[in-house]
């Protein structure tokens, strides 16, 4: 085989109280990425706006230490095709680094199992959030809901229920370079005993949700009094989205990953069109257009 094509999906990490550990795998949007056995180097080529040195693309650097672990002589040419937007918290570096992973693995032939795809994914999220975490990577590379333990890395996948549905609102705002360093930054280093157990008993109730396929748990256990409260300033009108999206028949609302996002389960039988507009509304009061989308979770990435 000379090249191969990998799509991987958007995703949403934490879901609430599951900060760094749950991610869902969104059908929204896609990233693709194609390696070809090429020349002595390895390249980058893009027409979007991505860097195009390895060590600074998280593709590329996925690619880098893979070549480099499976002592790769051959060059290789990347192109990559973005399709999630970046820095909105819909988990944009971590698809390029689930294609990367994804195609590489194929490529070479190397039948590598989840957890090291997962492994060598993640090392992708070093590029643009400057730390690794693995809960977006995880979920474009396997798709549904995903649960990851580290130390050792162990990723645990459940298949979300048919049901549910996600309402997104992405404002159109600009996000500073190294947005998700930025956003996680402003994080407290300590949290109080009380609020951990409450957020604990919270993502304890979204994993039984998962695997009882029931919309409504998962839904109205998406609570979380840590992280959220410390990164809602840096999203203009949140309350206001949050309130609002929850009036018009959300089960639950909270941030998308690092945000700016805002991201709204429901059920099939809802309003979906009526959620979106009450988000809408809520960062028009702040002065701040959005985008909002209607999805539902995705399988994982896959060789075209
Ligand atoms: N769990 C990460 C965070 C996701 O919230 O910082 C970043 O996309």
């Amino acid at each position: 085989m000379k090249s191969v094509i990998a799509r991987a999906p958007c995703s949403t990490a934490n879901l609430g109280p599951g900060f760094d550990v749950f991610g869902l795998a969104l059908d929204a949007y896609y990233d693709e990425v194609k390696i070809i056995k090429k020349g002595s180097k390895i390249i980058i080529e893009s027409s979007d706006s991505v860097p195009l040195e390895p060590e600074k693309n998280s593709a590329g650097l996925v690619i880098k230490e893979m070549v480099k672990e499976f002592k790769i002589k051959s060059g290789l040419l990347i192109k990559i095709k973005k399709g999630v937007p970046a820095g909105f918290g819909m988990g944009s570096s971590a698809a390029s680094a689930a294609a990367a992973a994804v195609a590489f693995n194929a490529l070479f032939d190397l039948g590598l199992d989840h957890n090291t795809l997962v492994k060598f994914a993640g090392i992708g999220e070093k590029a643009s959030a400057g730390s690794i975490h693995y809960d977006n990577v995880s979920a474009s590379v396997l798709g549904g809901f995903v649960i990851v333990r580290t130390d050792p890395l162990d990723v645990i996948r459940i298949d979300p229920p048919k049901d549910l549905v996600l309402c997104v609102a992405i404002p159109k705002i600009s996000v500073p370079k190294k947005k998700t360093e930025v956003s996680r930054g402003v994080l407290p280093k300590q949290v109080k005993l009380s609020d951990y157990v409450k957020n604990l008993a919270n993502a304890s109730a979204i994993t039984a949700g998962f695997i009882k396929k029931d919309v409504e748990l998962i839904g109205h256990s998406i609570k979380d009094i840590i992280v959220e409260p410390a990164r809602k300033h840096l999203i203009p009108g949140f309350d206001k989205v949050k309130s609002g999206a929850l009036e018009a028949g959300a089960l639950g609302v909270t941030i998308s990953g690092a945000g700016p996002s805002v991201i709204s389960f429901t059920s099939k039988s809802a309003d979906h069109k009526k959620i979106c507009k009450a988000m809408e509304k809520g960062f028009v009061a702040a002065d701040t257009k959005c985008t909002t989308i209607i999805c539902r979770p995705s399988k994982g990435a896959f060789v075209l």
